[in-house]
């Protein structure tokens, strides 16, 4: 029996963040290490064209990606771990996909508003993002797409988009679901109660490159409580960032102090900011080692092209036979 397929994808925008990390990262490194799956995880640089980068901030993004993912644990021998534009075939079909998706479908995607309202324009390709992203993940017949909360209308957009092309064409592609963790959503440190995001600014979110100082200077700035009342937003967050990166023992002090009034929030602050420093010590050290080795970088990935590359080669060929393109 073939293993179940998982598909996801970052893009390269920006250093990897702890909401990137208890979204969907971490999760891929579970999957990764039960061996149940096969695994495709790539760098979506295609869809971050769509964005502001300059074609030299691109490249450079890509690497830091590549060596923050395979420093947190990716595994080239065990995840087809590559480049999105390395692989001929996704925007290929997404094209196809194209034509059997309704407008007024891409017009009701809450990212697509968001972001057209951000970067006060829009174009053809921020419209057409989550149609590409449902090619990125059906190329490879994906069945199970791990992502954070934000990304879970475009898996359904997806599961819609393999309808509509079987329904046209016979059945071939599945209908992908989307995989959460248990913290699905991280809210921002300054503004809690938005998702922890790199488009807001460097003081909302926390790097897992930062250094423990870094850290601690952020995280002091978290808002806390408003005035009385229920638990304030950005103190559930920290609870819950420090849930996931401290001790149990720690935690749960924190949650019994909060019940009771007690709570300082400076002494959280630190025991978090201790925590998650501690966390990602190995993952600072990887990721140096690994930016200085460029060439080691271009190995692995294009390996992980290749090996996608069959994958979605075979895959385009019924597919274009269904469409009567060969
Ligand atoms: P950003 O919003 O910072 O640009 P991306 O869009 O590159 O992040 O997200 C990459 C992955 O991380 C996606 O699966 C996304 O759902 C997840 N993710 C991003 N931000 C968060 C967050 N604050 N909480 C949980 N998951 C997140
Ligand atoms: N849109 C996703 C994000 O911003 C990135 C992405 C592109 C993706 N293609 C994908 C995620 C395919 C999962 C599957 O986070």
């Amino acid at each position: 029996m073939s293993k179940p397929v998982i598909v996801s994808g970052i893009q390269p925008t920006g250093n990897l963040h702890i909401g990137n990390y208890l979204g969907a990262v971490k999760n891929w490194l579970e999957l990764q290490k039960s061996g149940k799956y096969e695994l495709y995880i790539f760098i979506a640089d295609l869809h971050s064209l769509t964005g502001k980068l300059t074609a030299e901030q691109l490249r450079e993004q890509v690497k830091i990606t590549a060596a923050e993912l395979l420093a947190a644990g990716i595994d080239p021998d065990k995840t087809t771990f590559f480049v999105q534009s390395q692989v001929v075939g996704h925007a290929d079909l997404a094209w196809i996909f194209n034509c059997v998706t309704p407008m007024s479908e891409l017009e009701r995607m809450t990212q697509y508003k968001d972001k057209s309202e951000q970067l006060n324009k829009t174009t053809a390709g921020l419209f057409d993002y989550p149609v590409l992203q449902a090619a990125d993940i059906l190329i490879y017949k994906g069945e199970q797409v791990p992502v954070g909360q934000d990304q879970v209308q475009h898996v359904e957009l997806t599961r819609d988009v393999a309808r509509w092309f079987n329904n046209r064409y016979g059945e071939f592609f599945p209908e992908a679901k989307h995989l959460l963790t248990h913290v699905p959503k991280v809210m921002s440190l300054l503004e809690p109660e938005k998702k922890m995001s790199k488009s807001l600014g460097a003081g909302h979110v926390v790097e897992l490159r930062e250094t423990p100082e870094e850290i601690e200077n952020k995280v002091k700035r978290a808002v806390t409580a408003t005035s009385g009342g229920a638990q304030a937003p950005g103190v559930a967050n920290l609870l819950g960032l420090l849930k996931e990166f401290g001790e149990k023992k720690v935690y749960e002090a924190f949650v019994a102090a909060e019940k009771d009034g007690s709570i300082r929030y400076g002494d959280l602050k630190k025991s978090l900011s201790d925590a998650i420093a501690k966390h990602f010590a190995d993952f600072r050290e990887k990721r140096a080692k690994l930016l200085k080795d460029e060439k080691k970088l271009e190995k692995i990935l294009a390996k992980g092209a290749a090996k996608a590359q069959k994958v979605a080669t075979a895959n385009m060929q019924v597919v274009q036979k269904l469409v009567g393109i060969k």
